[in-house]
């Protein structure tokens, strides 16, 4: 695994591009059973180029509701849903050229366990045409880039979790989206394994400057891997702060010490337990 240099790294946001990522009035109801449930009240915002935000709150609050509209896994009842400037969302239809843009990593790993992991990460590539060779380099480059290099030919059920989730970071971003959508992803590891994949998200996002939106339940890593931390309040679904998380990058797990980063945390703990 390449060592993170000791340089502050630049601010993510350049000057005069465009959101990566934005949503007007967006807004969804489910039906359920004769029950109509109000997920999302029409919400806006906005995500910018190379942005890490999370999404944080209580359980039902409309976090994966949200993620999957923007992934078009779900299509809005009603508002306006942008990639890179281009509209989710037609008449009903998903639009290709946007959904291109979008790569998804969820809680469970969710790899197919008749294909080892080097065909795991490349399938979405053979999907598109891509031939066998510069598939499997690009597999390749990726297991050194999420740092399972040589477990390339190993089973899915070979490997820990973290490994399984390393795979499928590898594989959301094997046609090299510009944007991470990922709903709890390291949420059923252990405390130490996700410290370690807090860090190599950070690793990879500095390497790759995507544009990432991470759901998580832990206040903890929202702080530490965000630039904005977004909390959702339920009933309905809502946005009801915005946290703003300037520590410099990169961020080492000692950062949680620090009277900046307890503070925000603080914060958040705070208004997460009132609107619960
Ligand atoms: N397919 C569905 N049909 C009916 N209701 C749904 C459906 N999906 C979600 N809901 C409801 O919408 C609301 C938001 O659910 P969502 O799954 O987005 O919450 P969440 O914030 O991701 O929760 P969690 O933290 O538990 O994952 C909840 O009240 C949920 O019951
Ligand atoms: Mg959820």
């Amino acid at each position: 695994m390449d060592q993170l240099t000791a340089a502050p790294v630049p601010s993510p946001r350049p000057a005069g591009a465009g959101p990566a990522i934005s949503m007007s009035r967006l807004e969804k109801w489910f039906n359920a059973g004769n029950r109509p449930v109000h997920a999302l009240s029409p919400t806006d915002l906005e995500v910018a180029d190379g942005e890490l935000l999370v999404l944080l709150g209580p359980s039902g609050c409309g976090k994966t509701t949200l993620l999957r509209m923007i992934g078009g896994l779900l299509e809005p009842t009603s508002g306006k849903l942008a990639i890179e400037g281009r509209d989710l969302w037609n008449a009903g239809q998903r639009q290709g050229e946007a959904l291109g843009e979008l790569g998804m990593v969820f809680q469970d790993a969710s790899l197919f366990p008749w294909l080892n992991v080097e065909e795991n990460i490349a399938l979405p590539l053979e999907l598109r045409g891509m031939s066998k060779s510069s598939r499997l380099a690009r597999a390749r480059e990726l297991t050194r880039l999420v740092g399972i290099s040589g477990f390339e030919g190993r089973w899915p059920k070979e490997l820990s979790g973290g490994m399984r989730q390393r795979a499928a970071i590898a594989r959301a971003l094997s046609y090299d989206p510009k944007i991470l959508l990922m709903d709890e992803p390291f949420g059923a590891l252990d405390a130490m394994t996700r410290d370690a994949m807090n860090l190599e998200l950070q690793n990879i996002w500095i390497k790759t400057r995507k544009t990432i939106v991470l759901v998580t339940h832990s206040i903890t890593e929202a702080v530490f891997l965000a630039d904005r931390v977004v909390l959702l309040s339920p009933r309905p679904g809502r946005i009801d702060t915005i946290v703003d998380v300037p520590i410099q990058r990169p961020r080492s797990l000692d950062v949680q010490a620090q009277p900046e980063f307890q503070a925000i945390a603080r914060q958040l703990r705070h208004r997460l337990m009132e609107i619960s």
